[in-house]
């Protein structure tokens, strides 16, 4: 199969995790003879840098001219202090938007093997095999207004939670349709006690759960899913919500694994492509250490490889090789104690594909 990546590494450790992909692909393209071609994009504070741009047109191109997109992660102290449309997250959301990448999928799996670094027990954890659904294009994350504003001397600011019915719609839809190829529940995460828009959410739940009598629909305030991610992550298979709701509740599912460089990402789009990134970000206080867990990332290029180019078996290979490596013992800093010695991020990758061979 022959296929071409566009790859924007970013910032921080976006790039050292986005080199372990390089390598894995390029190991998976030789073992599979595959041909990957690889054309790499400037996104988020370097491309602020070197072009004054967070996502340069460029770059757009690069995407729009690939079969997927493969994505590290942006940001970093440097660029804090910039203003809004000069923040490397601006390029993100941008090309988040530009590519309608409106459903991301964040899958979270509890390793047994890796349960001792998480903060819940291991009878809490086994078994954990959950989904989250983020909306990615919509929500408080792009409604507007979204601004500061002074008046009589009083300083204010506004963000805007706004969907369209038919935002909800394809979102909730999604979530529908990926429960089927699973356990067939679907908890859908929202306050419509407090907000109009989650009350929209909650009907066009129930509108979409009636084309699928197969499937079961819970609803869920926020504020309880995010206790209950704690106490019983167990009764989750897809959890569908808004954009900023699954930003943090992913993270905090993040600890179900014991590090939230453990989380892979796919952002899938209603065209042919589809973007894959892992869900951390740049991780400025170990970027340049060779320290970052590659494993979200290549988890990410398993996602890559089964849902853009349906290579079932080498995702697969990928994912079996990375639980292999976790039950051997090794492990990146993020997951290492006392009886544990730490790999570098490239150790750990040379693990994953030597994993691979040998299975
Ligand atoms: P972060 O996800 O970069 O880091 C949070 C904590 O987790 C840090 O202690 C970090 O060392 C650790 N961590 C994250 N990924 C890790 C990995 N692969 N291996 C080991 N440890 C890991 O979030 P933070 O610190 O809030 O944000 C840093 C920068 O990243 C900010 O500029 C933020 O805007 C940006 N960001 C970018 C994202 C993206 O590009 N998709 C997502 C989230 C944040
Ligand atoms: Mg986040």
């Amino acid at each position: 199969m022959k296929k071409k990546i566009a790859l924007l590494p970013g910032d921080g450790i976006g790039k050292e995790v986005m080199e372990g992909a390089v390598d894995l692909l390029k190991s998976i393209a030789e073992h599979y003879h595959h041909e990957f071609d690889f054309e790499y994009g400037l996104i988020g504070g370097g491309a602020i840098d070197q072009t004054g741009d967070p996502l340069p047109d460029e770059t757009l191109e690069i995407c729009k001219a690939s079969d997927a997109v493969l994505l590290g992660a942006v940001g970093g102290p440097k660029w804090d202090e910039n203003p809004a449309e000069l923040r490397p997250e601006k390029g993100l959301l941008k090309l988040r938007k530009e590519l309608d990448l409106y459903a991301n999928l964040r899958p979270v799996q509890a390793y047994e093997s890796i349960a001792d670094q998480s903060p819940l027990k291991a009878e809490i954890l086994e078994g954990v095999d959950l989904l989250i659904v983020r909306e990615l294009t919509g929500g408080l994350y792009f409604g507007k207004p979204s601004e500061r504003s002074h008046h009589n001397g009083e300083e204010s600011a506004v963000d805007t939670l706004f969907y369209n019915r038919n935002e909800i719609e394809r979102i909730i839809e999604t979530a529908f349709k990926l429960a089927r190829e699973r356990r067939k529940k679907v908890t859908s995460v929202d306050k419509a006690n407090v907000l109009e828009s989650s009350r929209m959410w909650r009907e066009v739940a129930e509108e979409v759960a009636s084309k699928y009598p197969d499937v079961e629909l819970q609803h869920m305030l926020v504020d309880n899913a995010a206790m209950q991610l704690i106490r019983s992550p167990k009764q989750f298979d897809v959890i569908v919500t808004e954009n900023m709701f699954g930003d943090i509740l992913s993270d905090e599912a993040s600890m179900l694994t014991g590090s939230l460089g453990m989380l892979p990402s796919a952002s899938l789009s209603e065209s042919s492509l589809h973007l894959y990134e892992p869900v951390h970000g740049s991780a400025p206080d170990i970027a340049g250490l060779n320290k970052a867990n590659p494993v979200a990332m290549m988890l990410s290029v398993a996602m890559m490889l089964r849902h853009s180019f349906s290579l079932e078996e080498e995702a697969n290979a990928i994912e079996l090789a990375v639980k292999h490596v976790f039950e051997s013992g090794k492990r990146t800093a993020d997951l290492a104690d006392k009886n544990h010695e730490s790999l570098t991020t490239k150790a750990m990758v040379e693990e994953v594909k030597e994993a691979m061979a040998d299975d």
